[in-house]
């Protein structure tokens, strides 16, 4: 098992990951089990218990744990206030306390609303993540994020509640759909972007181990970029400075699942995209050489295929400026330098990002 650890100034805390850890659950989280009497509820969707939650039963169960299974669900039309508010409304019904203990169990959706639930039932319950998806085993199941989406867009309600523990099983990928897996697999290419040029060769070179799941190679992946995602919340809890480069592609991205409704890319297609676009304006703002711009969007590509884009370019560029994550009117983007170092550019000319978005859609 690798350890890794999450060093948060007050609540420091480990990702764990290894084939196989979903069967040793219930251990850890009777490590962490606030009191002896305490309750576990476990926080998870119709899908994903159908394939694994017998596992992890069976795991609690080993290790005496009092459980519950509350089910949501997920995708991401599912992640509204609603579902909280059902979830904490079962966990009253069966008796939770303040010294129950809360385990998010499924992919980024479940992880968001239930870390969400914990930090805001009864003002607060630890929670211990067990992801179960590409995208929320390295990425969204660490640094605390929590939240649910509001009609007028995602995540605008939320709070930052670190996991005591993060548990991940690269085994449960095996039952993923696969354009989910596929999607998952821009996170680990922008972690590889941003600060490890190993990574972003290991994906260039294995591509086609990483894309048939041969453990070894999706372990790997997933090693590290929790390393860079780690390392990178570490240094900045809060996301007021070097937090940001995680956003490398989303800038775009972000506009572009928005401009589409959010139901014709998954959120790691969109950032897929969204990196091909960071890519053109790095390259044109002279940021990065056209040979390093060209790396960037040959990896996307051989991890293509991205949904075709047929989207209004204005509109795209309008919905950047009106981002939550826009300063005070100024969009920035993360434009990569070279193959694992990035900066952070304000001021970008408004041709050279129109012409960035308008590209995509030429590309085949
Ligand atoms: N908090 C953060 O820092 C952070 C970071 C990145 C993304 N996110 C959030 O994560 C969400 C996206 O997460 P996601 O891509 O995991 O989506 P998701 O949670 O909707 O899961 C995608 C689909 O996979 C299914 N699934 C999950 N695990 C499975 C398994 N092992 N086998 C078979 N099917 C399985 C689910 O039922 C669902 O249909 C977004 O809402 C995004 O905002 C949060
Ligand atoms: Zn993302």
């Amino acid at each position: 098992v690798d350890k890794i650890r999450v060093k948060i100034s007050r609540t420091p805390y480990d990702v764990l990951i290894g084939a196989g850890l979903l069967r040793r659950a219930g251990r850890e989280v009777l490590r962490l089990l606030p009191e002896k009497s305490s309750q576990v509820f476990v926080v998870t969707s119709p899908d994903v218990r159908r394939h694994w939650g017998e596992v992890l039963e069976g795991s609690l169960e080993r290790a005496r744990l009092k459980y519950k299974v509350l089910e949501m669900n997920d995708g991401e039309p599912a992640k509204k206030l609603e579902i909280v508010e059902r979830a904490a409304e079962q966990m009253v019904e069966a008796g939770a306390d303040r010294k129950s203990l809360v385990v998010a169990f499924g992919g980024g959706v479940v992880g968001d609303a239930a870390g969400f639930l914990a930090a805001i039932f009864m003002r607060g319950l630890p929670v211990i993540q067990i992801p179960t998806t590409v995208v929320s085993q390295l990425d969204a199941s660490i640094g605390g994020k929590t939240g649910v989406n509001l009609k007028a867009g995602k995540n605008l309600i939320g709070a930052f509640h670190q996991p005591r523990v993060v548990l991940v099983d690269p085994d449960v990928l095996a039952t993923l759909a696969e354009r989910e897996f596929r999607s998952g697999l821009f996170e680990a290419l922008k972690c590889g972007v941003i600060r490890d040029a190993r990574l972003f060769e290991f994906m260039k070179k294995r591509a086609g181990l990483i894309l048939e799941r041969q453990s070894a190679a999706v372990r790997r992946i997933i090693v590290d970029s929790v390393r860079v995602k780690a390392s990178v919340v570490s240094a900045d809890e809060r996301e007021s400075g070097v937090r940001r480069i995680l956003n490398f592609g989303h800038t775009v991205g972000h506009a572009l699942e928005a401009a589409t409704g959010y139901t014709h890319l998954l959120h790691g297609e969109a950032v897929g995209w969204g990196m091909i676009a960071a890519a053109h304006i790095a390259r044109e703002v002279r940021c990065c050489t056209p040979a390093v711009c060209d790396e960037i969007c040959s990896l996307v590509a051989a991890y293509a295929p991205l949904p075709a884009l047929a989207v209004n370019t204005g509109d795209v560029v309008a919905r950047m400026a009106s981002d939550k994550k826009t300063v005070g009117g100024a969009v920035h983007f993360v434009l990569p330098q070279k193959i694992g170092k990035v900066k952070i550019a304000a001021g970008v000319p408004p041709a050279i990002v129109h012409a960035a978005v308008d590209a995509l859609r030429n590309y085949a």
